[in-house]
């Protein structure tokens, strides 16, 4: 309201937008933007039953009351925009099916990455057989936390800084454990590979164990620590993860940091990706939602359909299970610091064929015996890693244990 109210301008879009409508939750709670008070109300039959209501735009959140306030919409002749990855991710086949069938839009460029229209970016590409994987930093308050941990500042304190600036969801276990990436993971691949994938099929690992000495290991040897969501098409299968990852300081991504989102397409038989920088949550996500009715509304002037297809893949896509990923991994043990420690987990990882490229300890980081100790290792797959871990965890001596994947 406020974006369309301060800087809207017809004149530059030849779309005029008449706000007719608004439906809130509390009708008692205050609000900061100007608005004509009567035409607020508590009732969403009071846009959904009016016939010159035009476009509904949903940014409520979650799944219900946003699914059926969607599906009605499209039932009633509406065209519809919303921000909301949670519902889109779930009910996407249905929703966008439903929409199909009754040639009716949705824009959901918010849903992800805010204004950085990346959805619309991948949509247009003229063949999904030229892309290879996307990779993206796709929650900024996972990214602004490890930048803050980067920075030196706790884990705690980070996220409510980022809670206090508005980037983090309501629940912020929803950032902080990787569901938010994975519901925006499900959009951008269920657009790439053309068929829906149901964000809880997606193997997820949130940033809340990260700790300082895993991000100082990092850059001993050469990475840093940033939450990405995968999307990668291998002769297995589609490989779907999110994950803090390792990434080479010299990626593109590596340089990504606070609450910026970031997203990078590769192409086949190319070696850098086209990245996009951005912001993907607050005001820069107001721009998008606007440009959204603007796009909808030009497209229901001229009867244009323009909805992704999430149901043409004709190949046998399935998607990997954790077992089939290889990934390097840093691995990051707490341990008591005594003689033939490291030596007992390096036995343990070569009896699985696991080869050691990198081991780093900072000294400093030592509270009572326990010392923080980091092992790089090569891809072995994960069947065998977690095999090892399996064992190590049985040492006596070892306390804490957490493998970081590495990106390469
Ligand atoms: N909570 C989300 C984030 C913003 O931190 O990126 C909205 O998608």
């Amino acid at each position: 309201v406020d974006y369309i109210n301060r800087l809207y301008d017809k004149d530059k879009t030849g779309v005029e937008i008449n706000l007719e409508r608004i439906v809130v939750k509390d009708l008692l709670k205050s609000r900061d933007v100007s608005f004509d008070e009567e035409k607020i109300s508590d009732d969403r039959d009071d846009i959904l039953r009016r016939d010159d209501i035009d476009i509904v735009v949903e940014l409520i959140g979650g799944y219900e009351p946003s699914l059926s306030i969607i599906l009605e919409s499209i039932e009633r002749g509406k065209d519809v925009v919303t921000a909301n990855k949670a519902v889109l991710a779930k009910y996407g086949y249905e929703i966008f099916s439903k929409a199909r069938r009754l040639r009716r839009n949705i824009g959901f460029q918010a849903s992800v990455c805010g204004e950085m229209r990346v959805l619309d970016i991948l949509f247009n590409i003229p063949s999904f057989k030229d892309v290879e994987a996307i990779l993206g930093i796709v929650n900024g308050t996972s990214n602004y936390i490890l930048s803050r941990m980067e920075d030196g500042e706790s884990y705690y304190d980070a996220l409510e800084e980022a809670y206090e600036k508005g980037y983090a969801e309501r629940d912020p276990s929803l950032d902080v454990e990787g569901i938010d990436a994975a519901q925006k993971l499900s959009l951008l691949s269920s657009i790439v590979f053309g068929i829906f994938l149901d964000f809880e099929g997606i193997s997820r690992e949130g940033i809340s164990r990260v700790t300082k000495s895993d991000i100082k290991y990092a850059k001993t040897f050469g990475y840093v620590i940033r939450p990405l969501a995968i999307a990668k098409r291998r002769s297995e299968g589609i490989e779907l993860r999110v994950h803090p990852t390792l990434v080479p300081e010299t990626h593109p991504l590596a340089a990504v940091r606070d609450e910026n989102n970031a997203l990078s397409i590769y192409f086949y038989g190319r070696k850098e990706p086209l990245t996009v920088i951005g912001k993907g949550a607050g005001e820069p996500a107001a721009r998008s939602i606007v440009a959204d009715i603007v796009d909808v509304a030009r497209k229901r002037s001229r009867g244009l359909l323009n909805l992704p297809r999430i149901e043409y893949s004709s190949e046998k896509s399935r998607v990997m299970s954790v077992e089939e990923f290889e990934t390097p991994y840093c691995l990051r043990f707490f341990v008591e610091d005594k003689p033939g420690t490291l030596g007992n987990i390096a036995l343990i990882l070569g009896n699985y064929g696991i080869n050691i490229s990198g081991v780093a300890q900072v000294p400093e980081d030592k509270v009572g015996d326990i010392m923080p100790l980091a092992i790089k290792v090569d891809s072995a797959g994960d069947e065998a890693i977690y095999k090892a871990l399996k064992e190590i965890r049985r040492l006596d001596r070892v306390k804490e244990i957490l493998p970081i994947r590495i990106y390469e």
